[in-house]
Order: C-alpha cells, then structure tokens, then sequence
C-alpha cells in the first residue's frame, strides 16, 4: 500500500476486521499477552484500528494509558482516526510509518506491542524484532499473529483457493475483458514456519511465553471482504482496477461456496507472545 495513499477508504480493512471470527481471533492475542494491564501500548501495523478498538475495550485504566497506532497507510489511518479519534476515555496516538521506523517513530519505550496480522508484510523481519525488543520495557511483551506462514492452507483448501482463481479470471476475461498484467505481481512474501518465528525471536532477544496454532473454519463473508481489501486485490489481481477486481473476486467466491456446497473454509492461524529475554 502506498505510504501517502489519497484513495478512497472503500477498499479498506474495515469490513474484514469487524467480522467476529476475526475479532475473535484478536481477541485471543491480547489474552495471551494479558493487554490490558499495561501502560504504554503500541498496536503497530494497526490499519482501520479493529484492534485498537479491542485493546481500548480493556484497559483497566483507560485515562492512564496511551496507545500508539502505528500504520503506513494514510488512508487506513484516516478511517481509524474517525472510528477512534473522539474518545474521550484513552489516549490514542495516531501514527503514519513504516513500522520499519519505529525506533525514531515513537518516543520512549512501551509496555507491550500488539502486531496483528501484518508482520508477514515485512521481509526484514530481524531488523524489526531487533527495534520492538528494544522498544520493550524490561517486563514488556509482544504479541504477534499472522494468517500468513507456511502451513496456514490446510491442504483441504487448496482446492478451494485453485478454483476461486480460476472462476475469478473466467469472470474477468468475459465480463470484463481483462486478465491480470503478471509485471505488476507485487513480490511474493516469504511465509515463515512457526517453528521459524520462534526461532527468529529467540534470535532477537526474546522468549517465547506462548505459541499456538488455531484452526479457523473462514466463513464465506470472510473471504467476501477479504476480496474487497486493497492489498488483496492487488495480490491476486495484479494490475487490475479495484473495483474490477472485487466485482470478479466476490462473484468467483459465491460461485465456487455454491457448487461445492460448502459454508467454511479452513484456515490456521498462528498466535505467538513473547517477552524480553
Ligand atoms: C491486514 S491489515 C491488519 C490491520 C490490523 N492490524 C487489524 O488486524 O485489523 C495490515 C496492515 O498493515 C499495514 N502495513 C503493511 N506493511 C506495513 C509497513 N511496512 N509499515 C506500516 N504498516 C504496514 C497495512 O497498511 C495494513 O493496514
């Protein structure tokens, strides 16, 4: 996503991350991580603030709290800032960088970061522990989660994803007369294992409190909005129009859930806290 992005709030994050399997998941992150008895917070990769949201609905004292909502897009930070900006209760700090910059982003150190869903963007994934551990108060803590690591498709749905594809470029070639252009692939992101994140921060100075790995029956209107998202479209419809991409993604989507009787689709997720060692 482009870091000074004037495009429309539309193909935003919102919608997604509304969904209460999704905010359920977060949910369980910030459990792991006991966010809510801390201070200084930092919901770093925070897009539309979904979880800004759920870390606000527990603080226990919500006045003494600051939180940090770091994010590179200006247009994902905008929605937050309207769904999160007028709260009187907590103090949210809204701040647009790459989370590559958090060392000179944010003053001072903090008590815990929360990354949902977002590190598996980032290929200098060393470089950035190394700055949140140091940005950690000595008992501080870090909570990860990512639907993006090696072994988040259970084999039973590549199936699935194969034929959503093809259905999806079916719709585009005849409806629309247009295929995607293969030179505007954003780079392919390097999928992790767990073991391989684990190992990664214990490499970063961190130990690891807990790791787990869930699986998540993905709901049809899951992977309904997750085809409205910007990011999305662009992973898999290089080149092509947004508008255009979500109209063949979504209607790719109903046909494959219809033909193949289906409701879910299963996904794994892996959620990991750990603190400075
Ligand atoms: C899938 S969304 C998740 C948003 C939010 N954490 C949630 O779970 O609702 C990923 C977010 O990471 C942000 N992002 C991706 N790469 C980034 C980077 N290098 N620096 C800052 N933000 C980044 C995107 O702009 C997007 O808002």
């Amino acid at each position: 996503m482009a870091e000074n992005d004037n495009s429309t709030e539309e193909f935003s994050f919102t919608a997604f991350s509304n969904l209460p399997f999704y905010r359920q998941v977060n949910a369980r992150l910030l459990d792991l991580a006991e966010v809510g008895r801390q201070r200084r917070i930092i919901d770093l990769g925070c897009g539309t603030g979904g979880v800004t949201k759920l870390i606000l609905e527990r603080l226990q004292s919500a006045k003494e709290t600051v939180i940090f909502a770091v994010d590179h897009s200006a247009s994902a930070l905008r929605d937050a800032v309207s769904e999160l900006g007028g709260r009187k209760d907590a103090v949210v700090r809204f701040v647009q960088s790459p989370v590559q910059n958090l060392k000179t982003a944010i003053n001072g150190d903090v008590d815990a970061v929360v990354y949902c869903n977002s590190i598996h963007y980032v290929p200098d994934k060393q470089s950035l522990l190394a700055q949140i551990r140091d940005k950690l108060s000595p008992n501080g803590i870090l909570a990860i989660n990512t639907s993006f690591f090696e072994g988040s498709h259970p084999p039973s749905s590549e199936e699935f994803f194969r034929r959503w594809l093809m259905r999806s470029l079916r719709i585009l070639k005849r409806e629309h007369g247009m295929m995607p252009d293969a030179s505007q692939k954003v780079e392919s992101r390097q999928h992790l294992t767990a073991v391989e994140y684990e190992t990664l921060l214990e490499e970063s100075g961190f130990r690891i409190v807990k790791s787990e790995v869930t699986d998540i029956d993905g709901p049809e209107s899951g992977w309904y909005h997750i085809s409205g998202f910007r990011d999305w479209i662009e992973g898999v419809l290089p080149g092509v129009p947004l508008d255009t991409g979500r109209q063949a993604l979504q209607k790719g989507l109903h046909q494959v859930f219809e033909e193949r009787g289906i409701e879910t689709i299963p996904r794994r997720w892996l959620s990991i806290s750990a603190a400075r060692a």
